[in-house]
């Protein structure tokens, strides 16, 4: 799967969105560790703050897929430059994608970053710290 064809796969998904609020339509894509691909779009509420990123939804189709992991994300916007995820997306790409999860960022009109998720979220939260507790 090349940067192209995931960032392909994220503009076509980016149809989808569902954002009659913000009128800002954003689509996603993740490569799961078994080599599918998973889309996302926002889908927006009129409680607002129900609204769900693209970036999460295109990671949870995956998780209930039964993927446990994503290695790479796409997400497009129309803005120039393109947007980067939002705080709490960068948490959830780096619990399951890890920090070497490979984030591309692209604009509809070509312009294009790539971070990985430890450099969008430097010393962001572990689950890992949460296991071998007593059970409560
Ligand atoms: N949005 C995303 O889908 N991903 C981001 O990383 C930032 C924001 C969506 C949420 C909402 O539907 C709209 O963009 C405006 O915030």
């Amino acid at each position: 799967m090349t940067d192209d064809a995931l960032v392909a796969e994220a503009t076509s998904a980016r149809a989808h969105a569902y954002a009659p609020y913000s009128q800002f339509r954003v689509g996603a894509a993740v490569l799961g560790g078994s080599g599918q691909v998973y889309r996302g779009c926002n889908v927006e509420n009129g409680s607002y703050p129900l609204c769900v990123c693209a970036e999460r939804v295109a990671i949870m189709n995956a998780i209930a897929a039964g993927e446990s992991r994503v290695s790479r994300l796409a997400v497009v916007t129309d803005t120039s430059p393109p947007a980067s995820p939002c705080g709490a997306c960068r948490q959830v790409i780096f619990e399951l994608g890890g920090p070497e999860c490979v984030v591309t960022f692209a604009s509809t009109d070509g312009d294009r970053r790539q971070l990985l998720a430890r450099e969008l979220l430097p010393e962001g939260f572990d689950g890992a710290l949460l296991r071998d507790r007593a059970p409560r």
